[in-house]
């Protein structure tokens, strides 16, 4: 038997054919209740996993909710935002001649120490595309906490929840970027499906169905989370697959730090 016939044929992760955004997904909607979504396999424990047609929300939780939310959009897209070489104005100059690609993967590198090389490295392949998708929530949510303010509604401090999700997210950002495109994946595309829904029901429940701007995209949405999907696959593809049984296994955290924003709304 030769080498090659003997060979076994290697694990297949389910969605992997479609790449690896369908990857993530199949890990996401596992961890969801039957009640939440037809795929869920998760049973139900917390009370933001019951039907949301059951929900009993307050405005006063909700508010929670959306500056919660708020902190960690504001904290996400900051992390995007930021230029990872703030001040290396002159080794940029000699080494950005080719490309704004190249240019930012050996800013990065002349600038980082010997561990930080790959972190960086890596990150340079991808914070630059995720910039400005469309998706980003955090002028929109300014906005409803304003019209809240309008209303009469005192606007509370961001609370423990978003907090420490914040915390964890700038934490990721620095040391794992597996884990963090995991997390930006599952936020931003969990606000477009499950989320909707959730906006819709409190709505129609405690603000006289009052559309809120968080729920509001500027273009057409499947379209936005399609082009993210699209870049969130090209970045995968240079990950190992321990890399990307890495990212993977970073989903169930990234449930159970939006979960406890959730149930800020019944609180
Ligand atoms: C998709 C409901 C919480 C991540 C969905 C879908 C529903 C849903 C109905 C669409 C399923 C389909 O395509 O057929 C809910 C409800 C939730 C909740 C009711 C809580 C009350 C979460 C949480 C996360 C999450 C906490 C992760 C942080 C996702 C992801 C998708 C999804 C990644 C896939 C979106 C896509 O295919 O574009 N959810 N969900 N969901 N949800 Fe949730």
């Amino acid at each position: 038997v030769s080498a090659t016939t003997a060979e076994k044929p290697r694990k297949r992760y389910p969605g992997e054919a479609k790449g690896f955004v369908e990857e993530m997904r199949f890990v996401a909607m596992k961890l969801h209740t039957k009640e939440q979504a037809k795929e869920g396999e998760k049973e139900v424990k917390q009370p933001e996993e019951r039907p949301v047609q059951r929900w009993e929300p307050s405005v006063d939780g909700y508010l929670k909710f959306l500056v919660d939310s708020k902190l960690v959009y504001d904290t996400l897209e900051g992390i995007i935002d930021k230029a990872p070489f703030p001040s290396c104005g002159v080794t940029v100059v000699l080494l950005s001649a080719k490309s704004s690609f190249f240019f930012r993967f050996r800013a990065s590198v002349v600038w980082s120490n010997e561990k930080n090389k790959v972190i960086s490295l890596m990150w340079s392949a991808s914070d630059a595309e995720f910039r400005d998708t469309g998706l980003e929530r955090s002028e929109k949510l300014a906005k409803d906490l304003q019209w809240f303010k309008e209303q009469g509604y005192t606007i509370p401090e961001p609370s423990s929840p978003g907090v420490t999700y914040a915390e964890y997210l700038k934490e990721l950002s620095e040391k794992d970027p597996q884990a963090f495109i995991c997390h930006f994946y599952n936020i931003y595309f969990a606000h477009s499906a499950g989320g909707r829904m959730i906006g819709k029901k409190v709505a129609e429940k405690i603000l006289d169905k009052k559309e809120l701007e968080f729920y509001k995209w500027d273009g057409d949405l499947s379209q936005l989370l399609q082009n993210v999907r699209d870049k969130l696959n090209k970045v995968a593809e240079s990950w190992t697959r321990e890399e990307k049984n890495h990212c993977l296994e970073e989903t169930e955290k990234s449930f159970k730090y939006s979960g406890d924003i959730l149930r800020l709304i019944l609180s």
